[in-house]
C-alpha cells in the first residue's frame, strides 16, 4: 500500500484500511446518495457533473481520517454551512445510508470505526451549523 503522508509514515485506525476499500466504500455510499430521495437533489444541485472529482474528494477525506494520510485540504463547516436546503434530520438519514453502506463494504469492526468516526464529524457539523441538539431542547421542554 503506498499513501502520501505529511511528516512520516500513515497509521491506520485498523491494518486492514486500505485507499482500496475507502474509495470502495466511497463509490457505493454516493452511489445509494443519489438514489436517496431527501439527499439526492441536495448533492445533484451543488455537484452536477462534477461527480467524479467529488467522489475523489472524499477518499482523500475518509484516506485523511482513517490513514491518517493528510490528504485532504478541504473547509466541510464552510462547504456545509453554504448548503442552505440541509435540515438535521437530513444527517440521520446520511447516517443510515452510511452505516449500512459501511456494513456492505467492509468488516463489521472496521465497519464500525468508520461509522464512529462519521457520527462524530456528524454532531460537530451539526453543532456549527444549527447549534445544539434538538434533543437537549426537547428534554429542555419536557423538564418539569
Ligand atoms: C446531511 C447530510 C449531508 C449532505 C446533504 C451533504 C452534502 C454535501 C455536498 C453537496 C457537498 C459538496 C459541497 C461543495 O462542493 O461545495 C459536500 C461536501 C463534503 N461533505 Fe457533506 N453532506 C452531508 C453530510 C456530511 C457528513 C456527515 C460528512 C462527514 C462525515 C460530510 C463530509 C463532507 C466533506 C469532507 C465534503 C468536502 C468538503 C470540501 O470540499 O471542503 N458530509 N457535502
Amino acid at each position: 500500500m503506498t499513501v502520501e503522508t505529511v511528516g512520516g509514515a500513515p497509521r491506520p485506525l485498523h491494518p486492514e484500511i486500505d485507499e482500496a476499500m475507502i474509495e470502495r466504500l466511497v463509490r457505493h455510499f454516493y452511489a445509494r446518495i443519489r438514489r436517496t430521495p431527501d439527499l439526492g437533489p441536495i448533492f445533484e444541485a451543488v455537484v452536477q457533473d462534477r461527480w467524479e472529482p467529488h467522489l475523489r474528494i472524499m477518499m482523500d477525506f475518509w484516506s485523511s481520517v482513517m490513514l491518517m494520510s493528510g490528504r485532504f485540504k478541504g473547509q466541510p463547516m464552510q462547504r456545509h454551512q453554504a448548503l442552505r436546503a440541509l435540515r438535521p434530520e437530513h444527517f440521520q438519514t446520511w447516517l443510515a445510508l452510511f452505516s449500512s453502506s459501511a456494513n456492505e463494504i467492509c468488516p463489521p469492526d472496521i465497519a464500525a470505526l468508520f461509522v464512529d468516526r462519521a457520527e462524530r464529524i456528524a454532531r460537530s457539523l451539526q453543532l456549527g451549523m444549527f447549534g445544539p441538539p434538538e434533543l437537549s431542547l426537547a428534554r429542555r421542554k419536557e423538564a418539569p
